[in-house]
This record gives C-alpha cells, structure tokens and sequence, in this order.
C-alpha cells in the first residue's frame, strides 16, 4: 500500500479550486472558461447571506436558483429534518406502503391548493414533476379513450426544467440545440411579454389578441384532439421575468377550456408565497387541472416537489388503474419521509410567521425602491414584479425602446458587477432578475437596491 500513496498524493490537486476543476462538472457554465476562471466556492450561509471561502459576503438576491425561500440556516428545518432522519430516514409508496408525514403534507397540499385539487404525486426536483405531469397528461387521456392526444403547448422562453420531457417543454434553445430536442409533439408559441414583443403603437389588449389568434391557429393546424395539454408558468421566471397580461391568461383558459385541453400550471418557482400570494395560479387568476410544485416548497433544504391534481384527473388515473390492473409510476424517492416532514414545516413557518403576506408587503418596498433609486439611469427601461419576484429590464434607449446587441452582453455584465459589490442577482439576456429569500428584512432590501445601482452605473458608464 505505501507504495503508492506518494504517487496518488502526488497527482492530486492541492487546493479546493484545483479539486473543483480536476472533478465537477458545472451546469450553465462554459466548461473550458471555467478551467481558467475557476469555481466561486461557497462555505455557508445565514438569512440572506452566504459567505465564499476567502470569508467574503454576498447578498443572496436569486435566493439560489429561485429556491431559498426561507434563507440560510432556519433551525426549524434543520431540526425537522433531523427529527424526521432519526424516527424514519426513509420509505416509499408503491405497493399500498406509506407514511405519516408524506400522508400529512398532501392534505395540508390539498387543503391550501388556490383551486380545488384532489390527490399529490411527488417527485424529487421541479424537472421530475413536470415530466411526471405530462406522464399524468397522458395517462388521462388514455384512461378517456382519446390516446391520440400527446402533444404539449408551452411559452418560447419558458423554463419547465431539464429531463427530457421538461427540456422539450422548456422553450430556451441551450436546452434543445445542443442534445437534439425537443422530442416530436412538443410546441411553443410566443411569449407574452408585451414589453419586448409588443409592436409599436399596439395595446397590451391588441398584443393579447394577437398572440391568442397565433395560439388558436395553432391548435386548429395541429388539431385540437391531439393536443394534451398547455404548460404555462403563472409569471415566466427564468424566461426573464415575464408577467402575461390578464386578458391573454384569461383568452388561453377560455381555449383550452373549449378545446377540452389540460392546463397545468408550472409553479415551481412561484409557489409558496414568491409573488404575495401562497400561489402564482390565484395572482394570475388561473384554473389549472394540475399544479406543479418544487424549490421553495422544502425551502430548498431537501429535494423534493409535488404534483397537485384536480378531481377530473384523478377519477381518470383511477378507472384506468383499474382498467390496467396498476398505476405504473414509481420513483424510488417519491414522497421521501425526510422531504416531507421537511416540506411540511416549511409550510407551517410559512403560516406562521405571515411570510407571505411580508412578500406582498415587499413588493412596494422593492418596486418602489428600484424605481427611485434607478430613475436617473438612462438604461433601465422598465422594473416590473409581483411579491419578491422581479425584473430590471435593461435597454439601449427607452424611448424609442431599442435593445442592446445581444454580443454587448450588457446584463451579463451587470450581474458581474453587482458581485463585484456584494450582491448575487441573475442576468437573462439584459433582464436582471430579483428573487431574495421572502425573509429578507427592509434594510436588507435596501442594501440590494443600492448595490444593484451601482452595477448598474458602473456598467452605464462604460457604454
Ligand atoms: C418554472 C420552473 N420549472 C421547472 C424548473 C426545474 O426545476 P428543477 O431545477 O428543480 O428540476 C425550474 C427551475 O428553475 C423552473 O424555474
């Protein structure tokens, strides 16, 4: 054996830096950048902040990836998971077995469900759960003697995840272009973001209409009857913020509902008090069939979502089981004791400490506060939001509205600077988005505001 030691020691890499670039493998990253720019290593995190391993802070304004609700270092998580670890670490659902606390978090699911809904089906991440809710899609139809209809409508820009029924969902081309998706039957149309895409002169009514007459030309081209369902996140989180007017949610519901298609709201990120309501689907105004849920509903400190299903659904899942004798679904991890119990008392800390009336309350503060402070900046062309969910959207010229070139790479910048002065936000394409914990205090959002100017400005200045 100590024949080799020095050897092995000899090759191995010498600090965490090197370790990261000899072993890991990062998403959404440029992989050969990475071998020279190296890893940001984060060490540990309290409330709104995380700290790197140099003992720098940030303010963590993306809460993650859209998912730390209930920030950094919340014992009562902490303490339901170990809780949960030492009476059952682990069991599943198949074959009649369950649990308490999994049986616990779908009544409480159901109980708060925005719309009426009837049972839930977990899985592990929000990729998971969209792939299990066109699975679902499908398994409806097929119990309603319709099997022809298998495809799906979604946004181009929407985000639905990563597996590859929810990268085909997805309408953002570094999902598809780059592993040969999306898979045949799965449709996007355009995004309703009546700031970018609306025409001169034209009203967000005229705008609604247009796409809505572009939707209905499609489902009458594809033919209504094979359509399964339409995915449609409530707010467009990582397509850039995008908050659909009224009239064109309203105009897709009175579609599908006349067409007899699936409405599955894809709440993964608006869920659980983002946008100052418990739900994206009551802001929105929304009646979905299903709803998916993920990220904020553990608060991010185990993996875990959940599929609400109405009772139309269900009663089909539940003839067809019994037509074939078994509901084919399992995930070895579905319903996770440790997810639960997890889950369930985020829920409760969400009850209790009125989190997501405070995100409703927060909205004025952050709104209000990113509209005064970068009033004077000649590049923000419009900051829109709902609860602590928003978008900077950054422009050449606000009137005439013209958009940077894509190659100035001007929101990327943005959100370089921004770390530069302590602050974590995300730039897709020049829209900066906003997502704090929903337990960030007022000072702490003035604290973002303010160093998110400054990026702002010292991008400004170099253009
Ligand atoms: C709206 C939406 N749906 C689904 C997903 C995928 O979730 P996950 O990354 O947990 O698979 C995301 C992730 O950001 C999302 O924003």
């Amino acid at each position: 054996m100590s024949s080799i030691e020095p050897t092995e020691a000899a090759v191995r890499p010498n600090s965490l830096e090197a370790s990261d670039k000899a072993y890991v493998v990062h998403g959404l990253t440029n992989l050969r950048d990475h071998l020279d720019r190296g890893p940001l290593i984060i060490e540990s995190g309290k409330g709104v902040w995380v700290r790197d391993k140099s003992g720098r802070e940030y303010l963590e304004g993306m809460s993650g990836l859209w998912c730390i609700s209930l920030g950094f270092g919340e014992k009562r998580l902490i303490e339901a998971c170990r809780r949960q670890m030492e009476t059952l670490a682990y069991y599943h659902l198949t074959n009649h077995r369950s649990h308490p606390g999994v049986i616990d978090l779908a009544q409480k699911l159901v109980e708060i469900a925005p719309v009426p809904m009837s049972h839930v089906w977990f899985a592990n991440s929000g990729s998971e759960a969209n792939d299990c809710a066109a699975r679902l899609c499908w398994y409806y139809w097929n119990a309603k003697d319709q099997p022809q209809r298998r495809k799906f409508i979604a946004h181009r820009r929407a985000y639905h995840g990563n597996t590859i029924a929810s990268a085909s969902l997805s309408g953002v081309g570094y999902v598809h272009e780059q592993f040969g998706l999306p898979l045949p039957g799965f449709l996007h149309v355009d995004c309703p973001d009546f700031y970018a895409a609306g025409l001169e002169g034209e009203s967000e009514e005229t705008f609604s209409r247009r796409l809505l007459t572009a939707l209905e030309a499609l489902i009458e081209s594809e033919g209504a009857d094979t359509i399964a369902g339409f995915f449609i996140e409530p707010i467009m989180a990582a397509g850039g913020v995008v908050i659909p007017p009224c009239a064109y949610l309203d105009g897709v519901q009175r579609l599908l509902a006349q067409h007899g298609i699936l409405l599955v709201a894809d709440e993964v990120v608006t869920a659980f008090g983002r946008t100052g309501e418990m739900f994206g689907t009551t802001t929105m105004d929304l009646e979905p069939d299903i709803i998916v849920c993920a990220k904020g509903i553990t608060s991010a400190y185990f993996p875990l979502s959940a599929v609400l299903i109405n009772d139309r659904v269900y009663q089909a899942m539940l003839t067809q089981s019994e037509r074939l004798a078994l509901f084919g679904l399992t995930m070895t991890y579905s319903g996770h004791p440790v997810g639960a119990a997890v889950a369930r008392e985020a829920i409760r800390i969400y009850e209790d400490d009125n989190i997501v009336e405070r995100a409703r309350l927060m909205e004025t503060v952050l709104l209000d506060g990113l509209r005064e402070r970068l009033r004077a900046s000649s590049i923000v062309g419009q900051i829109r939001g709902r609860g602590l969910l928003s978008g900077v959207q950054l422009v050449a010229s606000r009137a005439p509205k013209r958009f940077f070139d894509p190659a100035l790479r001007v929101g990327a910048r943005v959100a370089d600077a921004a770390e530069n002065h302590g602050l974590f936000v995300r730039a897709i394409g020049d829209v900066i988005a906003i997502c704090p914990p929903l337990t960030i205090s007022e000072v702490e959002l003035g604290q973002l505001i303010e160093r998110l100017a400054l990026a702002i400005r010292d991008i400004e200045a170099t253009l």
